[in-house]
C-alpha cells in the first residue's frame, strides 16, 4: 500500500470496541458537559436552548464525528500524518495537511487553558471535604472563587498538578497509559454522577430541574444562542480539534464507525443532561438562580452543597467527578500532538513531556490573564476584540476560528474530495445519510456559524 510510506512503527491499538468508546466518551465528556453545559443552559433560558443543542449534536456533530473516526482510521496515524495519508490516497494536494495542523494547534491551545480551569477542581475537592462550604453565604462563596482567581501563585499550583497527570498518563501510550486510565475513571464517572442525580432526585426539586431542562420555551431562544449551542456541540464532543482523529487511528478495521459514533455522541448528551439533573434541583432548592454564568458550579453548588446534610461529602463528590471528566479530555488534547512527535521518530514519554511543558508555559499567560495580566488587552485597537484577555483570546481563536474552520475543511474533504465508495467501505448502511448530511448541511451550517461569529 502506498499510503504507508513512511510509515514509523506506531501501529498502535485500542484492545476493543468497549475500550475505544471508554476513550471517545472520556475525550468527549470534560468541563464542558459538567461545567458550561449547565451554566449555558442556565443563561439562555432552557429548555428550548437544550432542544437545539440537541439538533446540532444530531445533524451537525454527528455526520463530522463519522468523518473524523473515520479520517483517522484510514489514515492510521496522527492528524496531521492521517491527513497527509489520505489525501494521497485520495489523489488530493498535499496541502490538506494543513487541516491536521491547524487541528493540532486548536487543541495544544485548548489545553493550555483548559488545564488552568481544571485546576480548579482540585481546591475544591479539598475545601469541601474540609468543611469549608458548610453555611457558606453566597457573598462568602463568591469571594472563595474570587480569592482563587486573585493568587497566580496557588492557580500555577493547580495547574502545574493537572498538566502532571496529564502528561503522565500520556506518556505511558496508547494502551499502558490511555486505555487503563479511561477504562477505570470513566465507569467510575457514571457512578459518581448517578449517586448525585440521585440525590439530587431527593431535593422535592427535581420535577423543576426537569421541566427547566425539557419545557421548551422559543420566546427565551436567542439567533446567539443558536450559535452557542453549535458551537458547543463540537467542543462537547472533541470536534475540530484532532482529537476523535487522533483516537479513530487507534480503531481496529472490524469496529463499525457509524454506530459508534451514535454510542458516543449519544453517551456525551446523555452526561450532560445528567449533569443538569445533579445540579439544577440542587440549585433550585435553595432559591438560586440558574443563570448564574462560569461561577454556577464553583459559587452556587458550594453554597448549595453548604446547606444539604452530608454536603461536604457530596461536593467532595461532585468535584472528583469534574476532576476525572476534565482528565479523561485533556490526555485526548494532547494525543494529536504527541502522536505527530511520536512519527517523527520522538519516544512517547519525551514527545507527552515536551507537548505538555509547552502546553503549560502557554497556561501561565492565561493563568496570569485572570489576575495580574488583567488589564493587558493586546488588541483593543481592533473592533470586536477591546478589552480581551489573552485567555478571551485564547479561547476566541479556538472556538470561533480554529473550530470551526477545521469542521469546514473535514465536511469538505470527507464528503467532496474522497471517493464515496472509500467512505461507504468504511461507513456501511449509514453512508447514505452521512452523505448528503455532510456534503451540505454541515458545511452550510458551520459557515452560517462561522460568519455570525465573526461578525
Ligand atoms: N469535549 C471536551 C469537553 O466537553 C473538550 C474537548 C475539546 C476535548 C476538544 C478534546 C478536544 O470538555
Amino acid at each position: 500500500m502506498a499510503n504507508n510510506k513512511q510509515g514509523s512503527g506506531n501501529q498502535a491499538q485500542w484492545s476493543n470496541r468497549f475500550v475505544f468508546i471508554m476513550a471517545a466518551v472520556g475525550s468527549a465528556v470534560g468541563l464542558g458537559n459538567i461545567w458550561k453545559f449547565p451554566y449555558i443552559t442556565g443563561e439562555n433560558g432552557g429548555g428550548a436552548f437544550v432542544l437545539v443543542y440537541l439538533a446540532c449534536i444530531a445533524i451537525i456533530g454527528l455526520p463530522l464525528m463519522m468523518s473524523e473516526i473515520m479520517l483517522g482510521r484510514r489514515g492510521a496515524k496522527s492528524p496531521i500524518g492521517s491527513m497527509a495519508v489520505v489525501a494521497a490516497q485520495e489523489h488530493r494536494h498535499k496541502s490538506w495537511v494543513g487541516v491536521g495542523i491547524i487541528a493540532t494547534l486548536a487543541a495544544f491551545l485548548i489545553l493550555s487553558f483548559y488545564s488552568v480551569i481544571a485546576g480548579w477542581t482540585m481546591p475544591y475537592i479539598i475545601s469541601a471535604v474540609s468543611g469549608d462550604f458548610n453555611d457558606i453565604a453566597a457573598a462568602d462563596s463568591g469571594k472563595l472563587f474570587d480569592r482563587l482567581l486573585a493568587s497566580p501563585g496557588e492557580l500555577l499550583l493547580w495547574h502545574s498538578i493537572f498538566m502532571g497527570l496529564t502528561v503522565w498518563v500520556s506518556a505511558g501510550g496508547v494502551r499502558h497509559g490511555l486505555e487503563r486510565a479511561v477504562t477505570k475513571l470513566m465507569p467510575a464517572l457514571f457512578v459518581l454522577l448517578i449517586i448525585l442525580v440521585g440525590y439530587a432526585s431527593t431535593t422535592g426539586h427535581f420535577s423543576e430541574a426537569v421541566r427547566f431542562l425539557f419545557t421548551p420555551d422559543f420566546s427565551a431562544l436567542t439567533a446567539e444562542a443558536i450559535l452557542i449551542a453549535l458551537g458547543h456541540a463540537f467542543f462537547t464532543l472533541s470536534l475540530a480539534s484532532g482529537a476523535m482523529m487522533a483516537y479513530g487511528a487507534y480503531l481496529p478495521k472490524q469496529v463499525p464507525i457509524a454506530r459508534t459514533a451514535v454510542v458516543i455522541a449519544l453517551m456525551d448528551t446523555c452526561v450532560a443532561l445528567l449533569a443538569g439533573l445533579a445540579i439544577f434541583p440542587i440549585v433550585f432548592a435553595h432559591g438560586l438562580a440558574p443563570s448564574e454564568g462560569p461561577g454556577l458550579i464553583f459559587v452556587t453548588l458550594p453554597v448549595a452543597f453548604g446547606q444539604m446534610p452530608g454536603g461536604s461529602f457530596f461536593a467532595g463528590l461532585f468535584f472528583v467527578l469534574l476532576l476525572f471528566a476534565a482528565w479523561t479530555s485533556s490526555i485526548s488534547m494532547l494525543e494529536s500532538l504527541v502522536g505527530y512527535l511520536h512519527e517523527k521518530g520522538i519516544s512517547r514519554a519525551k514527545a507527552a513531556i515536551g507537548g505538555g511543558l509547552a502546553a503549560w508555559l502557554v497556561g501561565i499567560t492565561t493563568l496570569l490573564s485572570l489576575n495580574l495580566w488583567s488589564d493587558f488587552t493586546p488588541l483593543d485597537s481592533m473592533a470586536g476584540f477591546e478589552g480581551k484577555t489573552l485567555f478571551d483570546l485564547y479561547d476566541y481563536l479556538t472556538a470561533n476560528i480554529m473550530m470551526p474552520l477545521v469542521a469546514l475543511l473535514i465536511a469538505i474533504f470527507a464528503g467532496w474530495k474522497m471517493a464515496p465508495a472509500h467512505s461507504a467501505a468504511e461507513l456501511g448502511g449509514w453512508h447514505r445519510w452521512w452523505l448528503p448530511m455532510i456534503r451540505y448541511i454541515s458545511p452550510i451550517a458551520v459557515l452560517v456559524v462561522f460568519f455570525f461569529n465573526l461578525k
